[in-house]
Protein backbone atom coordinates (compact mmCIF):
# COMPACT_ATOMS: atom_id res chain seq x y z
CA UNK A 1 0.00 0.00 0.00
CA UNK A 2 1.74 3.33 -0.89
CA UNK A 3 1.89 5.70 1.79
CA UNK A 4 -0.13 8.97 2.56
CA UNK A 5 1.60 11.85 0.84
CA UNK A 6 2.55 13.91 3.75
CA UNK A 7 2.76 17.69 2.93
CA UNK A 8 5.21 20.07 4.52
CA UNK A 9 4.05 24.00 5.31
CA UNK A 10 6.72 26.59 6.54
CA UNK A 11 7.33 27.02 10.13
CA UNK A 12 8.73 29.65 12.00
CA UNK A 13 10.41 28.80 15.21
CA UNK A 14 12.49 30.41 18.20
CA UNK A 15 15.47 29.20 19.65
CA UNK A 16 17.99 29.49 22.48
CA UNK A 17 21.49 29.24 21.85
CA UNK A 18 22.91 27.03 25.22
CA UNK A 19 25.86 29.02 25.92
CA UNK A 20 25.18 29.43 29.48
CA UNK A 21 24.06 25.77 29.30
CA UNK A 22 24.67 23.51 32.33
CA UNK A 23 22.80 21.40 34.69
CA UNK A 24 23.09 23.40 38.31
CA UNK A 25 20.01 21.89 39.64
CA UNK A 26 17.80 19.03 39.18
CA UNK A 27 13.94 19.46 38.82
CA UNK A 28 13.55 16.24 36.66
CA UNK A 29 14.75 12.86 36.77
CA UNK A 30 17.22 13.12 34.17
CA UNK A 31 19.07 16.08 35.45
CA UNK A 32 22.16 14.61 37.77
CA UNK A 33 23.86 18.25 38.56
CA UNK A 34 27.24 15.75 39.65
CA UNK A 35 27.51 14.37 35.65
CA UNK A 36 29.71 16.62 33.26
CA UNK A 37 28.04 18.65 30.74
CA UNK A 38 29.84 19.62 27.47
CA UNK A 39 28.67 23.25 26.94
CA UNK A 40 30.92 23.01 23.26
CA UNK A 41 29.20 19.71 22.31
CA UNK A 42 25.94 21.37 23.57
CA UNK A 43 26.45 24.46 21.36
CA UNK A 44 27.44 22.04 18.34
CA UNK A 45 24.20 20.02 18.74
CA UNK A 46 22.11 22.97 19.07
CA UNK A 47 23.69 24.35 15.47
CA UNK A 48 22.86 21.40 14.05
CA UNK A 49 19.30 21.24 15.28
CA UNK A 50 19.05 24.95 14.10
CA UNK A 51 20.80 24.43 10.42
CA UNK A 52 18.34 21.15 9.99
CA UNK A 53 15.17 23.56 10.47
CA UNK A 54 16.46 25.92 8.26
CA UNK A 55 17.54 23.69 5.64
CA UNK A 56 14.55 22.38 5.48
CA UNK A 57 13.20 26.35 4.90
CA UNK A 58 11.77 26.72 8.14
CA UNK A 59 12.67 30.20 9.81
CA UNK A 60 14.43 30.52 12.84
CA UNK A 61 14.46 33.64 15.32
CA UNK A 62 16.74 33.54 18.57
CA UNK A 63 16.31 34.83 21.69
CA UNK A 64 19.53 36.17 23.72
CA UNK A 65 20.59 33.69 26.18
CA UNK A 66 20.66 35.11 29.90
CA UNK A 67 23.53 34.07 32.27
CA UNK A 68 22.33 32.13 35.05
CA UNK A 69 19.11 30.51 33.29
CA UNK A 70 20.90 27.33 32.00
CA UNK A 71 17.59 26.22 30.42
CA UNK A 72 16.66 28.78 28.81
CA UNK A 73 17.72 27.02 25.25
CA UNK A 74 14.05 24.41 26.60
CA UNK A 75 12.62 27.60 24.13
CA UNK A 76 9.37 25.67 23.94
CA UNK A 77 8.72 26.36 27.82
CA UNK A 78 8.86 30.08 27.24
CA UNK A 79 5.30 30.81 26.18
CA UNK A 80 2.42 29.16 23.40
CA UNK A 81 1.56 31.29 20.66
CA UNK A 82 -1.32 30.57 18.85
CA UNK A 83 -3.24 32.56 16.02
CA UNK A 84 -0.64 35.38 16.58
CA UNK A 85 -1.38 35.68 20.65
CA UNK A 86 1.23 34.96 22.89
CA UNK A 87 0.37 33.24 26.42
CA UNK A 88 3.67 34.01 28.70
CA UNK A 89 4.93 30.74 30.85
CA UNK A 90 5.04 30.97 34.35
CA UNK A 91 7.72 28.50 36.13
CA UNK A 92 6.56 25.65 38.28
CA UNK A 93 10.63 25.94 39.72
CA UNK A 94 11.87 28.96 41.36
CA UNK A 95 15.23 28.27 39.27
CA UNK A 96 13.33 29.05 35.59
CA UNK A 97 10.74 31.74 36.68
CA UNK A 98 12.97 34.64 35.77
CA UNK A 99 12.49 33.02 31.70
CA UNK A 100 8.99 33.57 31.66
CA UNK A 101 9.21 37.53 31.55
CA UNK A 102 12.31 37.51 29.43
CA UNK A 103 10.51 35.63 26.49
CA UNK A 104 7.46 37.55 27.05
CA UNK A 105 9.27 40.69 26.61
CA UNK A 106 10.64 38.99 23.06
CA UNK A 107 7.21 38.84 22.00
CA UNK A 108 6.13 42.32 23.36
CA UNK A 109 9.17 44.01 22.01
CA UNK A 110 8.29 42.82 18.47
CA UNK A 111 4.94 43.62 18.45
CA UNK A 112 2.71 40.46 19.59
CA UNK A 113 -0.39 40.49 21.55
CA UNK A 114 0.74 38.90 25.04
CA UNK A 115 -1.00 37.77 28.01
CA UNK A 116 0.79 37.79 31.29
CA UNK A 117 -0.52 34.06 33.00
CA UNK A 118 -2.21 34.29 35.91
CA UNK A 119 -1.41 30.32 36.37
CA UNK A 120 1.52 28.03 36.02
CA UNK A 121 2.28 26.88 33.34
CA UNK A 122 5.48 26.06 30.88
CA UNK A 123 4.66 26.73 27.52
CA UNK A 124 4.44 24.74 24.58
CA UNK A 125 6.14 21.88 26.95
CA UNK A 126 2.55 21.58 28.31
CA UNK A 127 0.42 23.11 25.54
CA UNK A 128 0.40 21.71 22.18
CA UNK A 129 -1.58 22.73 19.78
CA UNK A 130 -2.97 20.10 17.10
CA UNK A 131 -5.29 20.96 14.80
CA UNK A 132 -8.48 23.35 16.46
CA UNK A 133 -7.82 22.09 19.84
CA UNK A 134 -5.04 22.54 22.19
CA UNK A 135 -3.53 19.27 24.38
CA UNK A 136 -2.83 20.10 27.50
CA UNK A 137 -0.63 18.45 30.03
CA UNK A 138 -0.79 18.74 33.56
CA UNK A 139 0.32 16.55 36.54
CA UNK A 140 3.96 17.77 37.33
CA UNK A 141 4.35 21.38 36.24
CA UNK A 142 1.14 22.73 34.38
CA UNK A 143 -1.71 23.20 36.47
CA UNK A 144 -4.88 22.14 35.56
CA UNK A 145 -6.11 25.81 36.06
CA UNK A 146 -4.00 27.21 32.84
CA UNK A 147 -5.88 25.18 30.67
CA UNK A 148 -9.04 26.53 31.21
CA UNK A 149 -6.58 30.35 31.02
CA UNK A 150 -5.58 29.20 27.48
CA UNK A 151 -8.85 28.04 26.74
CA UNK A 152 -10.14 31.50 27.23
CA UNK A 153 -7.60 32.96 25.71
CA UNK A 154 -7.37 31.32 22.39
CA UNK A 155 -10.80 30.44 22.35
CA UNK A 156 -10.11 26.92 21.11
CA UNK A 157 -10.86 23.86 22.91
CA UNK A 158 -8.33 22.67 25.52
CA UNK A 159 -8.27 19.09 26.21
CA UNK A 160 -6.47 18.41 29.60
CA UNK A 161 -4.16 15.22 30.12
CA UNK A 162 -2.94 14.07 33.23
CA UNK A 163 0.66 12.81 32.75
CA UNK A 164 1.62 10.10 35.21
CA UNK A 165 5.28 9.12 35.45
CA UNK A 166 8.11 11.72 36.29
CA UNK A 167 10.05 10.86 33.36
CA UNK A 168 8.02 11.99 31.19
CA UNK A 169 6.76 15.40 32.88
CA UNK A 170 6.07 17.62 30.39
CA UNK A 171 3.45 16.59 27.64
CA UNK A 172 5.99 17.17 24.70
CA UNK A 173 8.18 14.34 26.36
CA UNK A 174 5.37 12.02 25.70
CA UNK A 175 3.29 13.08 22.61
CA UNK A 176 4.16 14.24 19.16
CA UNK A 177 2.41 16.75 16.98
CA UNK A 178 3.03 14.87 13.71
CA UNK A 179 0.20 16.93 11.68
CA UNK A 180 -1.86 20.13 13.03
CA UNK A 181 -3.83 20.10 9.70
CA UNK A 182 -7.20 20.71 11.13
CA UNK A 183 -8.63 18.14 8.62
CA UNK A 184 -6.32 15.20 9.65
CA UNK A 185 -4.26 15.77 12.70
CA UNK A 186 -2.68 12.93 13.60
CA UNK A 187 0.08 12.50 16.69
CA UNK A 188 2.22 9.84 18.37
CA UNK A 189 2.02 8.98 21.98
CA UNK A 190 3.68 7.01 24.59
CA UNK A 191 0.13 5.11 26.66
CA UNK A 192 1.99 4.80 29.77
CA UNK A 193 2.57 8.29 30.35
CA UNK A 194 -1.08 8.78 30.59
CA UNK A 195 -3.65 8.20 33.67
CA UNK A 196 -6.22 5.28 32.10
CA UNK A 197 -8.43 8.19 31.52
CA UNK A 198 -6.48 10.33 29.21
CA UNK A 199 -5.08 7.41 27.15
CA UNK A 200 -9.14 6.99 26.51
CA UNK A 201 -9.54 10.44 25.84
CA UNK A 202 -6.64 10.08 23.05
CA UNK A 203 -7.95 6.89 22.03
CA UNK A 204 -11.13 8.41 21.16
CA UNK A 205 -9.85 11.52 19.79
CA UNK A 206 -6.56 9.94 17.71
CA UNK A 207 -7.85 6.23 16.68
CA UNK A 208 -5.27 6.44 14.41
CA UNK A 209 -2.25 7.75 16.51
CA UNK A 210 1.43 5.72 15.97
CA UNK A 211 1.90 4.30 19.55
CA UNK A 212 5.69 5.02 20.65
CA UNK A 213 7.41 2.06 22.72
CA UNK A 214 9.69 2.28 25.86
CA UNK A 215 12.68 2.57 23.85
CA UNK A 216 11.25 5.41 21.91
CA UNK A 217 9.85 7.12 25.05
CA UNK A 218 13.17 6.44 26.91
CA UNK A 219 15.34 8.03 24.04
CA UNK A 220 13.21 10.84 24.62
CA UNK A 221 11.46 10.14 21.07
CA UNK A 222 8.49 11.82 21.46
CA UNK A 223 10.42 15.25 21.82
CA UNK A 224 9.74 15.40 18.30
CA UNK A 225 9.34 18.73 15.60
CA UNK A 226 7.38 17.42 12.85
CA UNK A 227 6.52 19.91 9.69
CA UNK A 228 3.94 17.89 8.21
CA UNK A 229 6.35 15.80 6.63
CA UNK A 230 9.63 16.18 8.30
CA UNK A 231 10.23 14.65 11.95
CA UNK A 232 13.45 15.44 13.28
CA UNK A 233 13.26 13.25 15.86
CA UNK A 234 16.10 11.48 18.40
CA UNK A 235 18.36 8.68 16.27
CA UNK A 236 17.33 6.42 19.58
CA UNK A 237 13.78 6.59 18.83
CA UNK A 238 14.68 3.52 15.63
CA UNK A 239 10.81 1.92 16.43
CA UNK A 240 8.87 5.42 15.85
CA UNK A 241 11.38 6.61 13.13
CA UNK A 242 10.19 3.03 10.94
CA UNK A 243 6.32 3.92 12.10
CA UNK A 244 7.04 7.10 10.82
CA UNK A 245 8.46 6.01 7.63
CA UNK A 246 5.78 3.76 7.03
CA UNK A 247 3.11 5.97 7.07
CA UNK A 248 4.29 8.73 5.18
CA UNK A 249 6.68 10.59 7.02
CA UNK A 250 10.27 11.53 6.66
CA UNK A 251 12.55 11.11 10.12
CA UNK A 252 15.09 13.33 10.22
CA UNK A 253 17.49 11.74 13.28
CA UNK A 254 19.14 14.92 15.27
CA UNK A 255 21.02 14.03 18.38
CA UNK A 256 20.65 16.11 21.22
CA UNK A 257 22.31 13.77 23.78
CA UNK A 258 24.28 16.76 25.55
CA UNK A 259 20.24 18.61 26.17
CA UNK A 260 19.12 15.28 26.98
CA UNK A 261 21.23 15.60 30.34
CA UNK A 262 18.72 18.25 31.15
CA UNK A 263 15.79 16.64 30.20
CA UNK A 264 15.24 18.18 26.88
CA UNK A 265 15.76 16.97 23.12
CA UNK A 266 14.80 18.83 19.49
CA UNK A 267 11.41 19.97 20.40
CA UNK A 268 11.94 21.32 24.26
CA UNK A 269 14.61 23.34 22.00
CA UNK A 270 11.83 25.03 19.75
CA UNK A 271 9.13 27.27 20.23
CA UNK A 272 6.58 27.88 17.53
CA UNK A 273 5.34 31.09 16.25
CA UNK A 274 1.95 30.45 14.79
CA UNK A 275 0.54 33.83 13.31
N1 LIG B 1 15.47 21.08 32.64
C1 LIG B 1 14.26 21.53 32.05
C2 LIG B 1 13.12 21.41 33.05
O1 LIG B 1 13.09 20.46 33.79
C3 LIG B 1 13.95 20.79 30.81
C4 LIG B 1 12.79 21.31 30.05
C5 LIG B 1 12.48 20.53 28.83
N2 LIG B 1 11.53 21.18 28.01
C6 LIG B 1 10.44 20.63 27.47
N3 LIG B 1 9.74 21.34 26.64
N4 LIG B 1 10.04 19.44 27.81
O2 LIG B 1 12.25 22.24 33.12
Amino acid sequence: MPAVQRQATARHYLMCEPVHYTVSYEINPWMDKTRYTDVELALRQWRTLRDTYLELGHTVDTIDPLPGLPDMVYAANGATVVDGVVYSAAFRHPERQPEGPAYEKWFVDRGFVTHTAERTNEGEGDLLTVGDVVLAGTGFRTERAAHAEAQELFGRPVVSLHLVDPRYYHLDTALAVLSSDAGDPQIAYYPPAFSPGSRAVLRTMFPDAILATDTDAAALGLNAVSDGKNVVVAPGATDLAAQLRERGWEPIPVDTSELLKGGGGAKCCTLEIRR
